[in-house]
């Protein structure tokens, strides 16, 4: 069921697109940076920063939605990001790997940075940069396809060579659905529970194999079994990726996440810093007062 990709002429094989650009051919040292190992390298808690803004503002039109963002988001954690309605977390999401390209009115100033490279140069393949930096919705948003084609999709799209089985067993195993759904490939991605669509969505994201994963509010959709599973999921994931989730649920941040970027109205990144001092000890009045619950 999935032979057509395999003749098509764009196809890259995995040891091949390490880069961002269109291009095979890179001299840029910055992404060579083992996409396939899912090892940090046995650097011994040495934190790399992955992503980094830098005085990053974007406008909706003449809104500001972000003002002035720099943060430096580290490989192999998760980084939550918390804030109230419209500080513009989830356009800080859609930076990362340029889906707010697909909004018209949107233009962003400054730099955002993966593995050292600016997203936004011009050499940069939008479709190369989404296959390292995978996303993960609101709401559970599966195809109307078999669990399987769900699953292989970002392959076909990607142009990914390979043994589809494999791959598509491997990414429901890592994202802990792969005993629930085994026997049922061929059935309907619509059919299973949203807790289980969810994770279908975060199968499909980890197939192609990024190094990076996107969540806005993954879990805002499910009941509270189902959420606790996804954050269970989400700890998992990040020993293999980097993930950056948008919460609105602050004890879900408190919970997961091993970062936290408080955002203010207004777009400003207000505070960036442990978890664990964001929540315990934040530096700024504001952002206390956002946590305790005195706002947003
Ligand atoms: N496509 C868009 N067009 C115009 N304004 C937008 C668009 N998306 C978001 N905005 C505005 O940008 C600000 C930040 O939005 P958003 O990033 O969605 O915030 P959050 O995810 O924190 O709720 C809000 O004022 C919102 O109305
Ligand atoms: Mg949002």
């Amino acid at each position: 069921m999935t032979q057509d990709s395999m003749t098509n002429p764009d196809s890259r094989t995995d040891s091949q697109s390490t880069d961002l650009e269109g291009s095979n051919q890179t001299s840029d040292p910055l992404v060579d940076s083992s996409i396939d190992t899912g090892q940090s390298g046995g650097s011994g808690g040495e934190t790399r920063t992955v992503i980094e803004s830098r005085n990053l503002d974007v406008f909706y039109d003449e809104t500001q939605a972000l003002q002035s963002v720099d943060i430096e988001i580290p490989a192999e954690k998760v980084t939550a990001i918390i804030g109230p309605s419209g500080c513009g977390k989830s356009t800080f999401l859609r930076c990362i790997n340029r889906m707010n390209d697909l909004v018209d009115a949107a233009r962003i100033e400054g730099e955002l940075n993966f593995e050292g490279k600016n997203v936004y140069d011009d050499d940069v393949d939008p479709v190369v940069l989404r296959r390292k930096i995978g996303m993960v919705f609101q709401s559970p948003n599966p195809f109307p396809k078999s669990i399987y084609d769900n699953v292989a999709y970002g392959l076909d799209v990607q142009g990914i060579e390979g043994d589809y089985d494999a791959i598509v067993e491997k990414a429901l195993r890592r994202a802990a659905l792969w005993d629930e759904v085994k026997d049922q490939l061929d059935s309907s991605g619509l059919d299973l529970s949203g807790g289980q669509q969810q994770r279908l969505c975060i199968a499909r994201a980890i197939a192609p194999d990024p190094d990076v994963l996107l969540m806005d509010e993954p879990a805002s959709a499910l009941d509270p079994v189902a959420t606790s599973k996804v954050e269970d999921l989400i700890e998992e994931l990040s020993e293999e990726y980097t993930v950056v989730i948008v919460t609105h649920n602050m004890q879900q941040a408190a919970r997961i996440s091993d970062k936290t970027a408080v955002f203010l109205t207004g777009g400003e990144l207000a505070e960036f810093d442990n978890t664990d001092k964001i929540f315990e000890n934040p530096e700024s009045q504001r952002v206390e007062d956002y946590i305790t619950g005195k706002f947003g």
